[in-house]
């Protein structure tokens, strides 16, 4: 019934949005001199920073995103992949993939279990797709068996497409208070939820950032993660099976210290921990930490150490300062006409056109003031059978339907759309919403042809 109920608040929306545009197309629309993803800020070309990014050490901590690492560096016991740079490079550097992830779980008694409690704890669910298989570790010799789903999993084989991660730093940088404003403007029958939750890494850079106190939940399919140097820290350990430890304020963090285990059984004797990384010796540290930065209190003063082990830095300043995909404008009548077909089905209500705009002094120094248009709200909704159906322990069904709403600018890039892949077209992409996208699906396929191909249109614009 609510379908075709449009809000005021979203014919606003609509009107802040069709006002963007237009000042793009005609003139340059900054009065303050501000900077935008759709003005002429100096972003030419894909995969270029953000205004302001010192150029050489962008190239660097890009080539250690790129750089392939093995057995000797701590990759393994079980990992996806040799570097990030090899799943994402879609594009360009930093892009999108075609590398699907895959992921298992049960349900049991209407709850989801993610196989990480000690009654059956087969290291989560994400199943890793390679091993160290077999190699020497002084004289032991050693064998890691390729993960497998356990026998009794009822959520099975579910993919997860390579991400594009342009603009992110951007996005990082946004206040908690701006996703709670975003979600409270939708209908709400498509109201998406904001999660939040501890940073497993806080970002020592945002006062706001701790230990203690909770942040909104923004990156990752599911929006698991909260921040981008927390990324940069699961997806080391989970993808490539390189664990790290370093310092918060004094505080050692531990969330990424120890390998996965191939379904997390017991490894040999004298196998290193899994791979062939030099052992730690430091207190407090574990021995098969690959990376570690040390003690997080200096010995001889009891100062306070805040270090971010150095490939996490590269791989969050790599991530923090690309710049967002630039739009293309070519056919201003044609998207502008698109735009409007776009709200009127409705998909505004999650794909937000609403401009971004940054904190005056972001703390991870991404521009000051900078616009930009990542349409999407960046919280979860229940999109029913598109829901992948994986949660954590304790999760209900419900819960397990929930995705982010994918951001659609840059989609031009991608080759594949949804959590899976498994869309090849945006039309595809599309026509798969269920749950609370399924209205805004049905009025999609009631346009005609030619107002379908300018929705599409507009969304190979952004
Ligand atoms: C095996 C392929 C693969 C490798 C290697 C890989 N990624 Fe990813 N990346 C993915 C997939 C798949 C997703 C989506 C996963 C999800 O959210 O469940 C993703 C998502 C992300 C996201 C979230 C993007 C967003 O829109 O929220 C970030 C950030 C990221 N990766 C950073 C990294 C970093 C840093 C590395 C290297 C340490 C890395 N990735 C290595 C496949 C990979
Ligand atoms: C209720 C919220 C909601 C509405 C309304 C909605 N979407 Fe989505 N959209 C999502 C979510 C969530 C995803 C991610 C689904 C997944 O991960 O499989 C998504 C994914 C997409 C994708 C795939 C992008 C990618 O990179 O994988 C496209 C394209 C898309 N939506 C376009 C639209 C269009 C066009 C409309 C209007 C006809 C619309 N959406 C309406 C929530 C919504």
């Amino acid at each position: 019934m609510q379908r075709n109920l449009k809000s005021i608040t979203l014919s606003s929306l609509t009107l802040a949005f069709a006002g963007c545009l237009s000042a793009d197309a005609g003139h340059d629309g900054d009065a303050q001199g501000a900077q935008t993803q759709r003005g002429s800020a100096g972003v030419t070309a894909l995969g270029d920073p953000l205004p302001g990014t010192d150029p050489v050490a962008f190239a660097a901590a890009r080539d250690n995103f790129a750089e392939e690492e093995d057995i000797t560096d701590g990759i393994g016991p079980v990992f996806n992949e040799k570097a990030c740079g090899n799943c994402h490079t879609t594009p360009v550097v930093g892009g999108s993939g075609n590398q699907i992830e895959r992921r298992f779980g049960k349900v049991e008694k209407g709850i989801f279990y993610g196989y990480d409690q000690p009654y059956d704890n087969q290291g989560g669910t994400l199943r890793q797709l390679f091993s160290n298989e077999t190699y020497q570790s002084g004289a032991a010799s050693c064998s890691i068996p390729v993960e497998r789903e356990p026998a009794d999993a009822t959520v099975h084989n579910v993919g997860r497409r390579t991400l594009p991660l342009f603009g992110l730093g951007l996005v990082d940088a946004m206040p908690d208070a701006f996703f709670d404003l975003l979600v409270a403007i939708e209908p709400a029958a498509q109201r998406g939820t904001v999660l939040r939750r501890i940073p497993d890494f806080p970002d020592s850079r945002d006062p706001n950032q701790s230990f203690t106190r909770q942040r909104v939940q923004r990156f990752g399919i599911k929006n698991q993660q909260t921040n981008l140097v927390s990324f940069a820290g699961d997806a080391y350990l989970n993808e490539m099976g390189i664990s790290t430890q370093s310092c918060f304020r004094g505080q050692s963090v531990l969330a990424f210290a120890l390998d996965n285990q191939s379904n997390n059984t017991r490894l040999a004797d004298g196998c290193n921990g899994g791979d062939l990384a030099p052992v730690q010796t430091a207190d407090g540290i574990p021995t098969y930490t690959d990376d570690a930065v040390g003690p997080c209190t200096d010995p001889a003063t009891g100062a306070a150490i805040d270090e971010v082990q150095d490939d996490l830095a590269n791989f969050t300043l790599f991530m923090e300062r690309l710049a967002p995909p630039p739009p293309d404008l070519s056919d201003p009548v044609a998207t502008g006409l698109g735009a409007v077909v776009f709200a009127n089905a409705g998909c505004v209500n999650c794909h937000s056109p609403l401009p971004f705009v940054t904190p005056p002094r972001p703390f991870n120094g991404v521009p000051g003031n900078y616009v930009f248009f990542p349409f999407s709200d960046f919280a979860v909704h229940d999109m029913g059978s598109l829901g992948d159906g994986i949660g954590n322990t304790g999760d209900t069904v419900a819960a397990t339907r929930r995705m982010r709403t994918a951001p659609l600018w840059g989609a031009r890039f991608n080759t594949q759309f949804l959590h899976d892949g498994r869309a090849k077209t945006l039309r595809a992409a599309i026509v798969a919403h269920d749950g609370q996208g399924r209205a805004s699906r049905d009025a999609f396929a009631r346009l005609s042809t030619s107002d379908q191909n300018l929705l599409i249109r507009f969304v190979n614009s952004l």
